[in-house]
């Protein structure tokens, strides 16, 4: 089983991604959006240091215990203000629990990293920092994807008419904008939904595998 967790909007470009990859394994999956969760920081109290369990009581803990049980786990999160988005940083915080004690409960786990923002480079920020959260977690890292972002500009109703969003910056001032100006949403990036297929595949190429030598 797989799980798959976007941290962006419900139906944005991160979810997309995501999405695509567990559809492409050919494997059981579970799909979660954070999208309106309740995923408080880590507030550090260490509570969680004798039984690996966080104390705080919002939508953390039965995720949890679906990572705790998955095979391979897809995380994939956005860039806010050239950094990974709250929502993320919190998921990624509350995974704290895991390693007391030498315990490191997902150790060995595969792991698939999503990152999107305006710029498709694979090794962004949001991707480093995932990365760096994982590697500290002793998870097994399989692949990357990364995807150019939607910009919010786009949607607002004034993105054509305002001097410091991304559509002036784009286009220039517009009065109307059109299907031609909209960025790509992640269906239309061809090499980004190319690694998203290759990596899905690869990833349930190997859950498959394991399922034969066990
Ligand atoms: C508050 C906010 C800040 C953002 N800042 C950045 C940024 O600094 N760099 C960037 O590349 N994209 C930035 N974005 C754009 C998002 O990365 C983009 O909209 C992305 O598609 C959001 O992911 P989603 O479509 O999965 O929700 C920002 C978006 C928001 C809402």
């Amino acid at each position: 089983m797989i799980i798959g967790i976007s941290a962006g909007r419900k139906e944005g470009v991160t979810s997309s991604v995501v999405k695509e990859i567990l559809e492409c394994s050919d494997e059981e999956y579970e799909y979660i959006s954070l999208s309106g969760k309740k995923i408080n920081g880590c507030i550090g109290c260490v509570r969680c240091a004798t039984d690996n369990i966080c104390k705080q009581m919002d939508d953390w803990n039965e995720i949890a215990s679906k990572l705790l049980k998955a095979d391979a786990i897809v995380f994939g999160a956005p860039n806010y203000g050239g950094t990974i988005n709250a929502l993320g940083h919190a998921f990624l915080e509350r995974m704290f629990c895991f390693r007391h004690r030498e315990v490191f409960s997902l150790a060995g786990k595969l792991a698939v990293i999503v990152s999107v923002e305006y710029a498709r480079e694979k090794e962004n920020t949001v991707h480093n920092f995932i990365k760096k959260v994982f590697d500290t977690q002793m998870m097994a890292i399989v692949e990357s994807v990364a995807s150019i972002g939607y910009s919010q500009c786009y949607t607002c109703g004034f993105g054509g008419n305002c001097g410091v969003g991304n559509v002036v910056r784009d286009h220039g001032f517009i009065n109307e904008i059109k299907d031609e100006h909209y960025p790509p949403h992640f269906r239309d990036q061809t090499e980004a939904v190319f690694e998203a297929h290759r990596v899905g595949k690869l990833l349930g190429s190997i859950l498959k595998n394991r399922k034969t030598l066990s």
